[in-house]
């Protein structure tokens, strides 16, 4: 007889370790130098005085074998390559559109979309922002207005879709400026900066008949939808049965377009396209393409990149692959929540979001608690996370003054296949730590601010 009843059976990742890189364990000292001299800001860290990286999910996955066998039948041609045409083909079979447009990233076919549609004093409702997003929408001359539902901006709110659409926020800006100066609703699923939340297939539905009733574009940010079909597949009547697959194309079925960046779902270190079913978006983005990336065949990639991303496509629509990724991050916010960390809820599908506002209640918004924070648990462990609150928000354009987002979070992300539930622990560890001397951390001065994306190269002293 057992010593102890199994009281659940568990799950582990559907792959195994082939290579290892090794990573450097550095002293408590060393990385106060180190976040001293990367001005508190862990964007500026070196990568080699980092232990575990969870700064990012994007291009920081591990390639399969089958990926990387891909990657030496790369067709270096200039024009035309073989690999461009197989990735194509699996944009079509997986995502369901008819064109496509390879980029280097995602932001650079956000460029694209948004040169394409947007004119100067157009609108553009979005379920949250995205920093990369917002500013090229801007930069086209529109204004981004946030339609997403109350719940998103509440930390604690369960909310089981806080990627949702509010119809009525919707419906009072299309009244508003009426939808000739919508040039289309930008959707993202799950939603990044609200803490990985995802939107329902029924919210989405509704979206649409609006948007159909008064003639809006739909267009969809399909960088990680596959952790979108994912909840959709286990929290949303009547998918349990569907594939994830079958869910995606359907997601996918209400837009007239799509920008991704490769770098998450696909699992790939580097590249991003746009697909729609609109010709004349197709024609324009392959014309301006060649200006900005490359030829309309490679986008700023190499044929091997294609490769590897038209096998990521077909891994990760993989049940067990997605379970396992969302698992893992589940695991881990569990953890933190026996320990009554505050967490942002529902978990979601890429990372962990801690609350700043409710960890260090002490540390004022315009001194930066989430960035304090992020800086703190790299002291502690070498953990490496990212702020995602005042400093992500930016300016506001018109009055140049801070915008004091409701969320003031540090984000945790997981990079797909890359650490194990050791590092999990470790890191877990860590948090629990420097909760429980919170009291002792300070805020931040910021002592120099780049005019775009200031989150990337900002640089703080401690106050
Ligand atoms: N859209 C979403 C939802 C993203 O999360 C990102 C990047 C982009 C677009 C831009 O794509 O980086 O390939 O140019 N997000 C990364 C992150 C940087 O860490 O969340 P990119």
């Amino acid at each position: 007889m057992a010593k102890k009843k199994l009281v659940k059976r568990s799950w582990a990742e559907p792959y195994k370790i082939k290579m290892v890189e090794p990573i450097k364990m550095t002293t408590r000292a060393q990385r106060e130098k180190a976040i001293k001299a990367a001005g508190y800001n862990t964007f500026l860290l070196k990568s080699e005085d980092v232990y575990i990286d969870l700064l990012t999910d994007s291009g920081t996955n591990a390639m399969s074998d089958y990926q990387w066998s891909g990657m030496m039948l790369g067709d270096e041609a200039y024009a035309g390559s073989k690999n461009f045409y197989y990735l194509w083909d699996n944009v079509k079979r997986y995502y369901g559109f008819k064109y496509f447009v390879p980029t280097h990233q995602g932001r650079a076919a956000e460029h694209l979309i948004s040169k394409i549609l947007i004119k100067p004093g157009d609108f553009i409702p979005g379920n949250m922002y995205f920093t990369t997003t917002k500013l090229h929408q801007e930069l086209a001359g529109g204004t981004f207005v946030d339609v997403i539902i109350d719940e998103a901006h509440q930390p604690q709110n369960t909310h089981p879709f806080k990627g949702n659409i509010d119809l009525q926020k919707l419906e009072d800006l299309i009244k508003k400026v009426g939808p000739k100066k919508i040039p289309y609703i930008s959707m993202a699923g799950p939603v990044n900066m609200a803490g990985g939340q995802p939107f329902s297939m029924k919210n989405l539905k509704a979206v649409r008949k609006l948007a159909d009733k008064y003639g809006v574009k739909m267009w969809l940010d399909a960088t990680r939808i596959t952790e979108n079909a994912y909840f959709i597949k286990i929290r949303e009547k009547g998918y349990k049965t569907k594939s994830i697959a079958a869910i995606i194309k359907e997601i996918c079925s209400h837009f007239e377009g799509i920008w991704v960046s490769a770098k998450k779902d696909l699992m790939v270190n580097i590249g991003g396209f746009l697909a729609t079913n609109n010709k004349r978006v197709f024609n324009e983005a392959r014309n301006m393409v060649v200006i900005y990336e490359g030829l309309h065949t490679y986008g700023g990639l190499a044929g091997r990149d294609m490769e590897a991303m038209a096998r990521g496509i077909e891994e990760m629509v993989n049940y067990d692959n997605i379970h396992a990724r969302v698992g893992q991050i589940e695991y881990f916010g569990h953890r933190l929540m026996e320990y009554d960390i505050p967490i942002v809820l529902p978990i979601g599908g890429h990372a962990i979001f801690l609350d700043a506002k409710k960890f260090l209640p002490h540390i004022k918004q315009d001194q930066f608690p989430a960035q304090a924070l992020a800086a703190e648990i790299y002291v502690d462990s070498g953990v490496r996370g990212m702020e995602r609150g005042i400093v992500s928000a930016g300016r506001d354009k018109k009055t140049g003054k801070h915008i004091y987002p409701n969320l003031e979070l540090v984000r945790l992300t997981f990079p797909r296949r890359v650490y194990t539930q050791a590092h999990i622990d470790v890191t877990f560890e860590s948090i629990v730590e420097v909760y429980d001397r919170r009291k002792k951390i300070t805020g931040l001065k910021m002592v120099y601010e780049p005019k775009y994306l200031r989150f990337f190269q900002a640089r703080f002293k401690k106050l």
